[in-house]
């Protein structure tokens, strides 16, 4: 059967990775989680202090800083899930800290890291057989890809399913905070210059507000049987 290449973008927490997690596993396509990648950069510049008091980035040292920063992912087999690395050493617990959360967009935003991580991302996918989520993939790093998805939820759901996800990892979660990140990030996300979030005009919209994994998971299983 021929391979083809599967974007998913959308909203904060609207449980797009999880989606393309299990259609990757199932259908033996890799996985990429493109917003590990954004939150990879974000953890390395929070640890080189380039966030200022008023949380500005020092722009200047994170682009100078931008080639020696690798990111990659190796596939944890109690998981069955790729785990982040950033230039070696596992972050994948890190890089989905609140802390990471609030800094994200900003540096998301900065046309010089998207620059990058979008060349990597193209990279990954060049032999198809890919299953890629984030929030420009059909409209920036696949405009070509055979079957684009386009995730919505409303806000105040994610919030939750983002708050259930951190309690059951044990990390500190409040709510009223959670809820504040998702909107904020949905606004950078939606307004910013470079490939800002909007539904590729050729994706497929799911609102997922009252479905179950399970439900989504036979929705998007059927669209790719249809497709391929
Ligand atoms: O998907 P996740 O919520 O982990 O992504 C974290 C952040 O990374 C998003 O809020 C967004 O600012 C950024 N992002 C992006 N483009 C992508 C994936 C993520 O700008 N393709």
């Amino acid at each position: 059967m021929k391979k083809i290449t599967i974007a998913i973008d959308g909203f904060s927490s609207c449980g797009k990775s999880t989606m393309a997690k299990d259609l990757a596993r199932e259908i033996g396509y890799i996985y990429v989680d493109t917003g590990a990648m954004y939150r990879a950069v974000t953890l390395f510049a929070m640890r080189g202090g380039m966030f200022g008091a008023d949380g500005g980035i020092d722009t200047a040292a994170l682009e100078a800083a931008m080639n020696g920063i690798v990111i990659s992912f190796r596939l944890n087999e109690a998981t069955g899930c790729p785990d982040t690395y950033l230039n070696g050493e596992l972050v994948e617990k890190e890089i989905r800290s609140m802390e990471v959360s609030s800094h994200v967009s900003p540096v998301a935003a900065l046309p010089f890291v998207r620059k990058a991580l979008v060349a990597q991302q193209q990279k990954m996918g060049e032999e198809k057989g890919i299953v890629m989520d984030g929030r420009d993939i059909g409209t920036a790093v696949f405009p070509d890809a055979e079957l684009k998805v386009f995730v919505t939820a409303s806000a105040r759901v994610r919030a939750q399913r983002r708050f259930d996800e951190l309690r059951a990892k044990g990390m500190p979660a409040d709510f009223d905070d959670i809820l504040k990140n998702v909107e904020q990030r949905d606004y950078i996300d939606s307004h910013r210059e470079v490939s800002p979030l909007r539904k590729a005009d050729d994706a497929v919209e799911l609102d997922n507000s009252t479905m179950t994994i399970a439900e989504q998971k036979a929705w998007l299983m059927d669209i790719f049987k249809e497709r391929t």
